[in-house]
C-alpha cells in the first residue's frame, strides 16, 4: 500500500513542505502589509524642509521683534537694546520660579530667541507687536490665563510652571540665525 506521507532522501516529507510553503506566504505577506506602514513612519519631504529654518537678522533694529516659523512653531527674536540687557542682566534671581540666568539662554545677548508657546496650555502670548501688551516684566503676556515673561522670556508670574523655551540655533557671522 502507497504512504499517504512520502519521505524523501533526508526524512523531509509533503507535510513539512506544506509548512515551510504556508510560512513563506505569510512572511511575505506581512512584509507587504507592513511596508506601506513603516514607510508612512519616515519624515515627509516636507517636514524635513522645516527641519532647519535660516533667518537674515541684519534688518533688525535694536528693540525690534520679529516672528518666524519653525516646525509649525512661532519662534519669538527680540533684537534687545544694550539697556534691556543689562537690567535684564542685572535683575535677582531669587524669585524665579523656573531658575535661568540670561547668560544662559541667550548666545549672544543681543538676540533673544524662544519659542513663542506658553508653557501653561500651550497659548500663544502676546508682545511681538510694539503695542502690545507686554506684561508687568515688559517680556511677554499669555493673556489665556494671564502669565507674566520678562525680556528673557523667563515666567516671572501666573500659572505657566516654565521658562518660554529656547529653540535649538546658532548665529552665524553677525546676523544670521539657523534655528534647527
Ligand atoms: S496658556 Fe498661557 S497662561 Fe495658560
Amino acid at each position: 500500500m502507497t504512504s499517504l506521507i512520502d519521505n524523501g532522501p533526508h526524512g523531509e516529507n509533503r507535510r513539512d513542505f506544506l509548512h515551510i510553503a504556508t510560512g513563506t506566504l505569510a512572511a511575505t505577506a506581512l512584509a507587504a502589509t507592513a511596508w506601506p506602514l513603516i514607510d508612512s513612519m519616515n519624515p515627509s519631504a516636507d517636514i524635513l524642509s522645516q527641519a532647519s529654518v535660516e533667518i537674515d537678522l541684519s534688518s533688525l533694529e535694536p528693540g525690534q521683534r520679529i516672528t518666524a516659523k519653525w516646525r509649525g512653531q512661532p519662534i519669538f527674536i527680540d533684537r534687545r537694546t544694550q539697556a534691556t540687557i543689562q537690567a535684564v542682566r542685572s535683575e535677582s534671581l531669587a524669585d524665579l520660579k523656573d531658575l535661568e540666568t540670561d547668560e544662559a539662554r541667550a548666545i549672544n545677548p543681543e538676540y533673544l530667541v524662544v519659542i513663542g508657546v506658553c508653557t501653561h496650555l500651550g497659548c500663544i502670548p502676546l508682545g511681538q507687536a510694539a503695542n502690545a501688551r507686554r506684561g508687568n516684566w515688559g517680556g511677554w503676556f499669555c493673556p489665556c490665563h494671564g502669565s507674566h515673561y520678562d525680556q528673557s522670556g523667563r515666567i516671572r508670574k501666573g500659572p505657566a510652571p516654565k521658562n518660554l523655551k529656547v529653540p535649538p540655533y546658532i548665529l552665524s557671522g553677525d546676523s544670521q540665525l539657523i534655528i534647527g
